[in-house]
């Protein structure tokens, strides 16, 4: 289990870039984390990381935000899915045949052979950003 404190959003950004840049085709990403930890200024980085130039927001309307790059980054965020839902019917398992998939509020997810990453809201502009299971390659 790898831990590090940021101290600046542009330091979580860079952990971020640092996992896109070993995303492979299918790979999903659960990111857990209290509301304003940083799960969306993460995945601004794993995007950047897989080549995406795309604008990184949080999904409020849609359910799903699509980045284009290297490999194309699927983006979900479930803090407005009321009901635990099977990956499948999110549709999920199509985009991780596309490219690779991280879940904001993931962790209520069960999804086998997925990274699990938590971000711990420290006070301040600290962040404790914690692999709890890492990609599996
Ligand atoms: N060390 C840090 N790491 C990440 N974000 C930080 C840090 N310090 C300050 N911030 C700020 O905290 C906020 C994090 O917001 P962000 O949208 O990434 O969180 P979130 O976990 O996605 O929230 P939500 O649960 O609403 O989706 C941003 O405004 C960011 O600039
Ligand atoms: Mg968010």
């Amino acid at each position: 289990m790898r831990e590090t404190t940021t101290t600046s959003a542009a330091e979580t950004e860079a952990i971020g870039v640092g996992l896109g840049e070993r995303l492979r085709t299918g790979d999903v990403v659960l990111l857990t984390g209290e509301l304003g930890a940083g799960k969306t200024t993460f995945v601004r980085g794993m995007a950047r990381g897989a080549g995406s130039v795309a604008p990184v927001a949080s999904p409020t309307f849609q359910l799903v935000r699509v980045y284009p790059g290297r490999l194309q980054l699927a983006h979900v965020d479930l803090y407005r899915v009321e009901h635990n839902t099977e990956l499948g019917d999110l549709g999920l398992e199509e985009l991780a045949d596309q490219g690779a998939v991280v879940i904001e509020w993931g962790d209520r997810l069960q999804v086998p052979g997925s990274a699990l990453i938590e971000i711990e809201h420290l006070g301040g502009d600290r962040r404790l950003v914690r692999t709890k299971r890492d990609l599996s390659h």
